[in-house]
């Protein structure tokens, strides 16, 4: 029998019980071995939940019972997550986590601490939620060398944009909806300014390149200047507009960012819509593959934990390969990629915008006083030193090639 701890009996935490629970049978098929939840670590009471006389408050409790031999971090947040995490390592205990602020912060060390101890620290569901993403980037593409990764990796704000694209809404409605519905959080900062997409693509790109790509170093632009008209425009143009999340090893070099991109109609992460995410992968030998799916909710993350439970009950005494070592990568400059802008600018600025851009195509949707335009393609600094000479713009837009 595999006896596991939860930390932290939240949304996820909660879920992961539940998951063993309804599907135990299968699990444990899978597992060959039957998994029982034998503590939950939190800071409240659980009166009347089935689960109550489980509930411990002192993670020694945990750390010190030889019998425990898996345990899900399902808190959050990088302190006493990384704390508990560290101990049960160094305790040769498998951690299997959803906490993808952690992973983006310490995975190597983390990673390190469990080869050093024989044990396995295991993310699935730090990125995509329920979707498979972490296990096909590390066991099934191994033969790839994979160049880039692009993806829709934030829920809630993919949902608030869906709404303004389909809705024609404004930012400030959708979210406030989306915050009474309970799919934002109260503090919706870290997902509509792109914190949470930044950490979640320094994990993918970490796995990708090998080596640790630090979310500190990736340019994060999040969705809050996104008005009701430039959907007008990108309606126009057949496109739409989504909060992207990339990575590309090209030959000038690593790139990385977070920002909302036009995206055309014939691009595949374009039908992604509402609170679902995406990860697109290139691989030099298969080309383009995707992976799609719930990438938020209790029990879609809850599911992807509990399949690392799973992995670990197979791989007892044994560490599963992951090649995220801790030397850094280097992230390229911006200013140096080169793409399309869409730009609008007030009536007034039109003649100079002509001058300075050159060739451009108008874009026209009758909306008085403006004017906007696609540019050619250009490097990020032209572009950003041409809207400087233009004494700014009223919004811009990247294009998604
Ligand atoms: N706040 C995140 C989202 C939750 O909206 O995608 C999953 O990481």
């Amino acid at each position: 029998m595999i006896q596991i701890a939860v930390l932290g009996y939240g949304t996820v935490g909660s879920g992961v019980v539940e998951v063993i629970e309804t599907n135990k049978a299968d699990i444990n098929k899978k597992a060959g071995e039957e998994l029982a939840v034998k503590y939950i670590l939190d800071l409240r009471e659980f009166p009347g939940d089935p689960y109550e006389k489980k509930v411990v408050h002192d993670f020694d409790v945990i750390l010190k019972d030889p019998e425990v031999t898996v345990i899900c971090e399902t808190m959050g947040g990088a302190t006493y997550a990384y704390d508990y995490t560290r101990k049960a390592l160094l305790a040769g205990k498998s951690v299997c986590t959803s906490n993808k602020e952690l992973v983006a912060a310490h995975g190597p060390e983390l990673l390190r601490l469990a080869r050093e101890n024989r044990c396995n620290y295991l993310f699935e569901a730090s990125v995509g939620g329920g979707i498979p993403i972490i296990r096909p980037l590390n066991y099934s593409l191994t033969a790839e060398h994979i160049d880039g990764i692009t993806g829709i990796l934030n829920g809630t704000t993919n949902y608030i944009l869906t709404k303004m694209d389909k809705e024609g809404a404004d930012f400030e409605d959708v979210l406030k909806e989306a915050q009474d519905k309970g799919y934002a959080e109260k503090n919706p900062e870290a997902d509509v300014e792109g914190y949470d997409a930044c950490r979640k693509i320094a994990i993918l790109s970490s796995l990708m390149m090998g080596k640790s790509v630090n979310y500190e170093d990736i340019y994060t632009e999040g969705i809050t200047k996104i008005t009701s008209a430039d959907f007008k425009y990108a309606k126009q143009m057949n496109k739409s507009v989504k909060l992207l999340a990339f990575s590309q090893d090209t030959e000038d070099g690593f790139f990385a960012m977070v920002a909302p991109f036009m995206i055309s109609r014939e691009h595949p992460l374009y039908s992604v819509n509402d609170v679902f995410n995406a990860v697109y992968v290139h691989g030099n030998m298969l080309g383009d593959s995707m992976y799609y799916g719930r990438g938020a909710g209790k029990l879609p993350t809850a599911s992807a934990v509990v399949s690392d439970v799973v992995d670990c009950a197979r791989h007892q005494g044994k560490t599963i390969m992951c090649f995220w070592d801790e030397e850094q990568v280097k992230v390229a400059d911006i200013g140096r990629a080169k793409r399309k802008f869409f730009v609008r600018v007030s009536a007034d600025k039109r003649e100079a915008a002509m001058a300075a851009f050159g060739s451009l195509a108008e874009i026209n949707v009758g909306i008085a006083d403006e004017f906007a335009f696609m540019t050619q393609t250009m490097s990020e600094k032209d572009f950003a030193e041409k809207i400087e000479k233009l004494g700014g713009c009223l919004n811009r837009i990247r294009i998604m090639a």
